[in-house]
């Protein structure tokens, strides 16, 4: 059997799992991005993780042949190099370098919404589909492009950045990437976040919520709080709107939606396809099919092992 150890670094938490060849997760193990204080610190747990994961499952490490990873960032596609990461305050971090010092194996690197997107093509929502665009909304909003099941990397690496692309050109709000107005200051977890505490300083919201993170408004909303159903109906606006621009330039026949905000359901999903169909020509959007990630919290790992897995059997 051969074991891929795969690795999702998003803007709260590190995720790692081992994975097998079939796409089986055989153990899991996560940790907050804040308490690895930066690169080295993130690469020494992670070389504990590794080991933690092979010890739990029963295996010997040494059966890892080879390691992927996906983080929330610019990843310049041909050196590893990660150019920066909004939400991390990394920058210009040779992560797989790095990362193959301390893991004593091959790493892939590429970008976590890219590596999503290789993970749903291979065995969630995107299999068998041509053209699909897959979007990842938690801490920020990222995409990865799959186009005859390969993702589009673009000329250096960085196709998908649509978190960043600016869709309020009054740019009011700044993003973790020094531009203002950026998609994601709309339409991610933090912006629900932001949007319910502001609503709950103006005593529209109970004093007394703790809002963390995107899962407590939504908690609000389901009870009952229109001041967290406004808040989430804006988002789910915007990210719709976001994503019919998309489709505008792709013409995709599937849109996947993962992410940790991804997980709050049915009826988010049904706003953001409303205004999906809102925005974007209607003939342009005939016949795509919006979906959530199947793969739901293991995209990223999944296809992090599916990434190290094809680069180790290319460079056989
Ligand atoms: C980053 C992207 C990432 C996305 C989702 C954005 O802020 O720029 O690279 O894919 O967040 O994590
Ligand atoms: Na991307
Ligand atoms: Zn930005």
């Amino acid at each position: 059997m051969t074991v891929w150890f795969g690795v999702d670094i998003g803007g709260t938490k590190i995720k790692t799992a081992l994975v097998s060849d079939d796409g089986a997760v055989l153990h899991r193990h996560a940790f907050d991005t804040m308490a690895s204080l930066g690169p080295s610190h993130a690469c020494e747990q992670l070389a504990r993780a590794l080991h933690e994961c092979a010890t739990a499952a029963g295996i010997s490490a040494d059966t890892i042949e080879a390691v992927g990873v996906g983080i929330a960032g610019f990843v310049e596609g041909s050196t590893g190099v990660v150019v920066e990461a909004p939400n991390l305050a990394w920058r210009d971090v040779p992560l797989k370098s790095m990362l193959e010092q301390t893991l004593q194996r091959p790493v892939s690197i590429d970008n976590d919404a890219n590596v999503a997107a290789l993970g749903e093509a291979w065995q969630g929502a995107a299999r068998g589909a041509k053209t699909v665009l897959c979007v990842t909304v938690g801490t920020g909003v990222g995409a990865g492009i799959v186009i005859g099941g390969q993702v589009h990397a673009g000329a250096t690496g960085m196709a998908g950045e649509i978190g960043h692309i600016v869709v309020d050109r009054d740019r009011s709000l700044p993003c973790g990437c020094g531009k203002f107005g950026c998609l994601e200051t709309r339409a991610s977890a933090t912006a629900i976040v932001r949007d319910a505490k502001l609503q709950q300083e103006a005593g529209a919201l109970p004093a007394s919520a703790d809002i963390r993170g995107a899962d407590d408004v939504f908690s609000l909303a389901r009870e009952g709080f229109e001041a967290a159903k406004r808040v989430i109906a804006d988002e789910a606006d915007w990210l719709g709107y976001g994503l019919a621009l998309c489709a505008m330039v792709l013409n995709p026949d599937a849109v996947v939606i993962g992410g940790g905000v991804s997980k709050s359901g049915a009826l988010w999903l049904e706003r953001v396809q409303d205004a999906f169909s809102r925005y974007a020509q209607p003939r342009t959007i005939a016949g795509v099919r919006m979906a959530l990630a199947e793969l739901g919290n293991d995209a990223g790992v999944v296809g992090a092992a599916r990434l190290a897995a094809l680069n180790v059997t290319h460079n056989r």
